[in-house]
């Protein structure tokens, strides 16, 4: 059988800003399509993580640049709960927490950095078809995806997402700390020079603020089911 064309592959990308609810949305929405997806915070929270954990400074875009484009990743989703190696270490928790988001935020922001994890991003797209979740997928890494929708949430209703997430899993932040961080991630993930956080050219703006998640995925799988009409769920 002849390769298919990657430009071939429906791609969803899911980009907004942090606690507009992208991962559970693209996470369900890939599970509800049977298609792969791509959680493209994990791999700058990856190089956050692991330059931390070498001591490297996180102003240090060629060293960073460097993790960055040798990075041992495994994204495995067999067992459910996604988890995520680097090497033989399970980072699974270790990059879901805030100080690792900012840091993740302030690598991002190192041109070098990002230029070194776009084709490991752009090789996610294979049949039956991809979603895509960050803050460039419809702009830089998918600017030619058949859905590019971004999703947000005022800032508030975001905090208390994230402050509600974190309490579930025993972290306990204040809501005013949080509030604050989110703000700060916000401005520098938009006012950065390379691949800022904006809709991309054709993306649906979807505010979430009083939706809940199933209302949210009801909604894009629809969007999804009319943009690939022909789009087949993938193999078990
Ligand atoms: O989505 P997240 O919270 O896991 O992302 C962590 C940081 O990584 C976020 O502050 C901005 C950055 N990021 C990015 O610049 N581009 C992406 N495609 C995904 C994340």
């Amino acid at each position: 059988m002849a390769d298919t064309p990657a430009n071939a592959v429906p791609v969803v990308t899911i980009d907004g800003p942090g606690g507009a609810g992208k991962g559970t949305i693209a996470g369900l929405l890939a599970e509800r399509l049977g298609w792969h997806l791509l959680d493209s915070g994990a791999l700058y929270r990856l190089v956050a993580l692991d330059a931390t954990s070498r001591a490297i400074p996180l102003e240090a875009e060629a060293e960073l640049a460097r993790i960055a484009a040798s990075l041992d990743v495994r994204f495995d989703a067999r067992s459910g709960e996604g988890l995520v190696w680097l090497g033989n270490r399970d980072v699974t928790q270790a990059i879901r927490t805030e100080a690792c988001g900012q840091g993740a935020s302030v690598v991002a922001a190192l041109p070098a950095v990002r230029t070194a994890l776009v084709q490991r991003q752009r090789d996610f797209r294979q049949l039956p078809g991809l979603v895509a979740d960050g803050r460039d997928m419809a702009t830089v890494i998918f600017p030619d995806a058949g859905l590019k929708v971004f999703l947000t949430a005022s800032v508030e209703e975001r905090a208390r997402r994230r402050h509600k997430q974190l309490k579930d899993k025993g972290i306990d932040v204040s809501l005013a700390a949080l509030s604050r961080d989110m703000a700060e991630r916000d401005r520098r993930d938009s006012e950065r020079s390379v691949a800022p956080l904006r809709p991309g050219q054709g993306a649906r703006i979807l505010d979430t603020t009083g939706m809940t998640i199933p209302e949210v995925v009801d909604l894009m799988s629809r969007w999804a089911s009319e943009t690939f009409p022909d789009a087949s769920p993938r193999r078990a």
